[in-house]
């Protein structure tokens, strides 16, 4: 007989585990992907890139809510009021990632899991993009599969947050 293969895990089920809110916020001059340097940062938009985070999220049974600010204050904002409102984040922090100690400290206020998102990899760019400053408040990071980035971290987050629920 032949042996019994051990069942792999569903990597990602989809629709039935609704009730998932998924915050997903980017940083400044992300509203100009489409035509800011599309040679690192592609040629889709945030608006295309945030309608996939939605339609993925429905297969996966989170909803998402998708904005964008140039703002630091109003990132931080964001991330103050996600608290009871959102199961998780996901931050393009931007320029923001590097310099930003109140984005680090509104994330850690929060609680909440925050994956960190770039579409480029920035540790393969100039050396100033090598640090983080919102990494040691993330539970990870997805950067340089273009805006694949985004999904690819969503697909994590829920993954994670449905282990952890699961626990
Ligand atoms: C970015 C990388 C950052 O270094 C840069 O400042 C950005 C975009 C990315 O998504 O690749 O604005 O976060």
């Amino acid at each position: 007989m032949a042996a019994k293969k051990a069942k792999a895990p569903p990597l990602l089920r989809t629709g039935a585990k609704a009730g998932l809110r998924v915050l997903v916020l980017s940083g400044p001059n992300l509203q100009l992907l489409g035509t800011r340097e599309p040679e690192i940062y592609g040629r889709e938009t945030l608006a295309d890139i945030h309608e996939r985070l939605v339609a993925r999220g429905k297969e996966l049974g989170a909803q998402v809510t998708a904005r964008q600010s140039n703002h630091e204050g109003q990132l931080c904002d964001w991330i103050g009021e996600a608290g009871g409102a959102f199961e998780g984040i996901l931050l393009n922090g931007a320029a923001y990632t590097h310099t930003s100690l109140a984005l680090f400290d509104a994330l850690k206020a929060v609680g909440l899991p925050c994956v960190e998102v770039h579409i480029s990899n920035p540790e393969a760019r100039e050396a100033y993009r090598h640090t983080s400053r919102i990494a040691p408040a993330c539970i990870a990071k997805v950067s340089g599969f273009g805006a694949d980035s985004y999904v690819l971290a969503l697909e994590g987050l829920v993954r994670w947050l449905e282990k952890k629920k699961a626990r």
